[in-house]
């Protein structure tokens, strides 16, 4: 399977240069691995919301999935951002942290913007002239948010299922690794607090990659598990989608999907880092290497 594209080496259908896609705005760029040599047309997408609006009929219910996130991410925060403990959420966090300078063009001073499932919360850092709101459902990693930013940030708990911000009102929403509510819901009731034209900005797991490492691992596909600091296993929902489905959802609620992109570790200007264990075991599956790999998604659209 050949390498999705990343930020830096992006190989195909780029409309911006390369180390910016968001200069080729209104455009999405996918690659063939994740499309499976189909083209990314109204008529394709039309074929996978078929599939997706079946999918999500079975989706789980919000409630379970809030109920189970607040519990195991409540658990995790003390140590999910230990390098040494959770590498994988490392190798993870770094990729997010290197495409704030991409995202930067899309927010203004003006505007008003939310993070959802903040955990320690980066838009702060991404809009800094803006007003910026932190939110998550989770007690224990909003007050990680509130560590960092000392009082300098709003933070707030949110359920993204019950979101308290006045309709229409929000410029911009962002999620960095969204995959514990990767749901209709979510998007649904992100595309009411947006005023019109409002973007919504989410990276999630790479698909391909979620499904080979939980496959070699023996787990479920919709679960991530992480090994606590007491050995114990904690899992957490983790819904990830093959990009044209997700495009196809995000599509049907109302969005205009106008950017799409896939990161890799090699992706990273600054040096780079070791790829986790489980990075380098997908990776195998995928007959990849662990630094050209997609593992996360990027999408960019706005409320049409
Ligand atoms: C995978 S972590 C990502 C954290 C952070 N965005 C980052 O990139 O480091 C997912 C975060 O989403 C939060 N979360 C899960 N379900 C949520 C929900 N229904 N509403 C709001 N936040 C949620 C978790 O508490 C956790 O902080």
């Amino acid at each position: 399977m050949a390498p999705c594209c990343a930020i830096r080496g992006c190989s195909l259908h780029s409309f911006g240069n390369d180390r910016n896609p968001l200069l080729g705005f209104l455009k999405i760029f996918v690659t063939p691995a994740c499309l499976a040599g189909s083209s990314l047309t109204s008529e394709t997408i039309g074929k996978h919301m078929k599939s997706v609006q079946k999918a999500t009929a079975f989706e789980s219910d919000p409630r379970d999935l809030s109920a189970k996130s607040e519990e195991s991410y409540g658990e995790l925060a003390p140590e999910y951002y230990c390098a040494h403990r959770h590498p994988t959420c490392a190798n993870f966090d770094l990729l997010q942290d290197a495409l704030l300078d991409t995202l930067r063009p899309l927010v203004s001073k003006d505007g008003f913007y939310v993070e959802v499932g903040c955990g320690k919360g980066r838009l702060d850092r991404l809009a800094e002239r803006a007003t910026v709101v932190l939110t998550d459902i989770s007690d224990c990693m909003l007050g990680l948010a509130r560590q960092r930013t000392r009082g300098r940030v709003r933070c707030e708990r949110m359920n993204v299922f019950k979101p308290h911000f006045t309709d229409g009102t929000v410029d911009g929403v962002f999620g960095f690794l969204a995959d514990p509510f990767n749901h209709g819901a979510f998007f649904q009731n992100s595309h009411r607090m947006l005023s019109e034209g409002g973007r919504l900005v989410v990276t999630l797991p790479n698909h391909e990659w979620a499904v080979a490492v939980r496959t070699a691992l023996g787990q479920p596909i919709d679960q991530t598990t992480f090994i606590n600091c007491q050995g114990r296993k904690v899992t957490a929902p983790s819904i990830t989608r093959p990009r044209i489905e997700q495009i196809a959802l995000m599509k049907a609620i109302g969005y205009d999907v106008q950017s799409t992109w896939a990161l890799s570790l090699n992706s990273l200007a600054i040096g780079r880092p070791t790829p986790s264990h489980h990075v380098i075991l997908a990776a195998q599956r995928l007959a990849l290497d662990p630094l050209t790999a997609p593992l996360v998604d990027v999408f960019v659209a706005a409320k049409i």
